[in-house]
């Protein structure tokens, strides 16, 4: 760990233009340099890189943050990674901070196990090329065509046919049986080692920052009653379901693709890669996880599921697609011929037959679904009305509100279904899962609050059943108030002729409505402006632009460089021509009252809907519940529309 003084002595020291300039060509342009960009194909120059700010801004990707985020971004190193890498550049010395007792028995615990998982490695790697290995593992990699760069690529090896071979090397070089056992490569009986991959040929298991944390090892034996794969157990450097087989040596195509293959098994990674086709990894066997999800997310939003044409196949498709979509991602799909697996395509055909099959035969989920559900659905009404259900459930997931209207139009035409149906369906599916979440919520602050006295000054004016509604642009505008003036005093007229800053204020009043940023991005800004005033601490442009989340560091560059421009909503609603920030004791309170507007306003649809469908059910309870609820939201507009200047403003 590098300790906080030796972190800002290098941003103090490294200075951006020279940095980059170690990648980029950059040309004085004014106060600021530019260049060519080094995350796009452009013939005109739009990156951009201001001394001053201590920034960098790439207009056509929309890339943009600090010197630290260049490395990470362009070099594809991680934070800390990236920290030594300009302590080195500007011969900055440090101690490593100090770490306490157990932190240090763990960083042990683990680079020991990181140097045993080394050592079985290139060991494994030396045995392929020797005698045994040439003859029986190199000659299986041979007739499946693995060539000999895609061998070292992946760092391929074989375990020898003998027993304690490996485990007994091993030992001689000083690696405990303690580490040996516990990353699983030797397996203890009574007075020996043996090893658990013993004759069979090693595929290593790379960590993003290229360690070696696990292994696969396949059998060259046809016996159907062993296994065909041998992975490694999990252990403190490997957890399963938070690694992608690939993801290392892939993680640079797919940023530059943006764009991530997924297939099942290490040979089709493999044999991909040597097709030259880069930007593919593999969950390898286990079921995909959100965790491995989310490692994609971190270099593209586009994700192909690549899956062989078998029932297993397509229903494992299915799970992951909501997964997928869950997670905010696009997702399409790519079904193979029968009896193909990627490995036997990529092996069969050119990387430009391959790419030419999957443009031509990519379906994104609904048509895919859509196409293999209705095919034994065709003629009959109750399989008709669950697959669309099923679909419905599908555009459910996805968090985004115009993701979801996209896809709701395309699936109403390719089901021969009104898309308001469609609709009203998604919308009764969310309504139902944020009532859940609701319940849930008051259930544990009930027993919280038994504990605690209850504190809240005000009642909330919207009412808590309103949830998780999205609203971009008014979420965004009030962000924007809290970066770009948070520090400044807002002067507000009236009863609270108070002095207040514009970051308490916009606190105050969306705890007051317990309401909550549906963007993470900018639920993750609020709650570090919150914890900053809380401990009395400055709110500087620093924080965010060195922030440790890149979508906020991207959100804070974005903001305090000048091409940011307020929303098109606040002009139209406003006919305003100030520039933001001019008179803020009117601005924001105003923005603050449009989002909450909006919120209901939202709510109120939704509601609406609902009522339609309870008369036409001529559910009495339900339709009770939500005329009270209808109501209760009417007064709420009205006192918002007060505030709003005495008119209602939406609609
Ligand atoms: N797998 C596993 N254990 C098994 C079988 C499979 O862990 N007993 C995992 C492996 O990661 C494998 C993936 O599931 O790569 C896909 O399995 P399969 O399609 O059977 O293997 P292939 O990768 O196609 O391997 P090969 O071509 O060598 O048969
Ligand atoms: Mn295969």
């Amino acid at each position: 760990m590098i300790d906080q003084q030796t972190i800002n002595q290098i941003f103090e020291t490294a200075d951006i233009v020279d940095v980059i300039s170690d990648f980029v060509t950059l040309k004085k342009s004014g106060t600021n340099f530019k260049g060519l960009s080094p995350f796009s194909n452009e013939k005109t120059p739009s990156f951009m890189v201001s001394p001053a700010k201590g920034i960098y801004k790439d207009f056509s990707s929309g890339k943009g943050g600090n010197v630290v985020g260049f490395l990470m971004e362009h070099e594809k190193l991680s934070y800390p990674e990236a920290l030594r890498y300009l302590a080195q550049k500007y011969n900055i010395t440090f101690e490593e901070k100090e770490l306490t007792a157990e932190e240090i028995q763990q960083k042990n615990e683990r680079e020991s196990l990181l140097a045993v998982t080394d050592f079985a490695t290139k060991y494994f790697a030396g045995q392929l090329m020797g005698e045994e290995g040439k003859a029986i593992g190199l000659s299986y990699f041979r007739k499946r065509g693995f060539r000999d760069d895609t061998i070292q690529k992946f760092q391929l090896g074989y375990s020898p046919e003998e027993r304690t071979a490996f485990s007994n090397e091993a030992g001689k070089n000083g690696y405990k049986k303690q580490y040996l056992v516990s990353t699983g490569l030797s397996i203890e009986r009574e007075n020996y080692l043996f090893d658990r991959f013993a004759g069979r040929v090693i595929f290593p298991i790379h960590a993003i920052s290229g360690s070696v944390i696990g292994f696969g090892g396949r059998t060259l034996k046809s016996d159907k009653k062993i296994a065909k794969y041998l992975n490694s157990p999990e252990s403190d450097i490997y957890h399963k379901s938070r690694v992608l087989y690939g993801l290392f040596q892939a993680k640079k195509a797919i940023v530059s693709k943006d764009q991530c293959y997924l297939v099942e098994g290490y040979t089709d990674v493999i044999a991909m890669h040597q097709a030259g086709i880069e930007n593919v990894v593999s969950s390898s066997g286990t079921a995909l996880t959100t965790d491995q999800i989310r490692l994609v997310k971190r270099f593209t939003e586009n994700i192909t599921i690549l899956y062989d044409g078998d029932e297993a196949g397509i229903k494992a498709s299915f799970r992951g697609i909501d997964m997928i979509l869950e997670e905010g991602m696009n997702v399409k799909v790519v079904m193979l011929p029968a009896g193909e697996d990627p490995d036997s395509y990529a092996m069969a055909h050119s990387s430009t037959e391959f790419l030419e099959f999957i443009r031509s035969s990519e379906k994104d989920f609904i048509s895919f679904k859509t196409e293999i559900l209705l095919s034994d659905a065709q003629h009959d009404p109750f399989k008709r009305g669950q697959l669309i259900t099923d679909i419905v459930k599908s555009v459910a997931v996805i968090p985004d509100g115009i993701m979801r209207s996209v896809y709701l139009k395309d699936c109403g035409l390719l089901l021969g279904v009104e898309e308001q149906v469609l609709y009203t369906e998604v919308n009764k599916i969310r309504q139902q899962k944020q009532e859940q979440n609701w319940r849930r919520e008051q259930s544990s602050q009930r027993n919280q609050s038994a504990a605690q006295a209850p504190a809240s000054p005000q009642q909330p004016l919207v009412p808590a059943f309103v949830e998780n509604i999205y609203s971009e642009v008014e979420e965004r505008e009030i962000i924007y108030f809290l970066l770009k003036f948070g520090n400044k005093i807002l002067h507000l007229g009236g009863e609270e002729n108070t002095r207040i800053s514009v970051a308490e204020y916009i606190i105050r009043e969306i705890q007051n409505d317990e309401l909550e940023f549906n963007n993470l991005v900018y639920k993750q800004v609020f709650e570090d402006v919150k914890m900053l005033i809380e401990s009395d601490k400055e709110l500087s442009e620093r924080h965010f632009i060195y922030h440790d989340n890149a979508g906020v560091r991207e959100l804070a560059v974005d903001i305090f460089t000048s091409r940011y421009e307020l929303s098109n909503v606040w002009k139209r609603k406003e006919s305003y021509v100030e520039l933001p920030g001019e008179n803020l004791g009117y601005e924001v309170p105003k923005s603050l009252l449009s989002y909450k507007m909006m919120v209901v306003e939202k709510a109120l649809g939704q509601l609406r809907a609902d009522l339609d469908k309870a008369e036409k059910k001529n559910e009495l309870e339900e339709l009770n519940k939500l005329i009270l609820r209808i109501q209760s939201l009417g007064n709420v507009k009205i006192a918002l529309s007060k505030g709003l200047g005495g008119r209602t403003i939406i609609r």
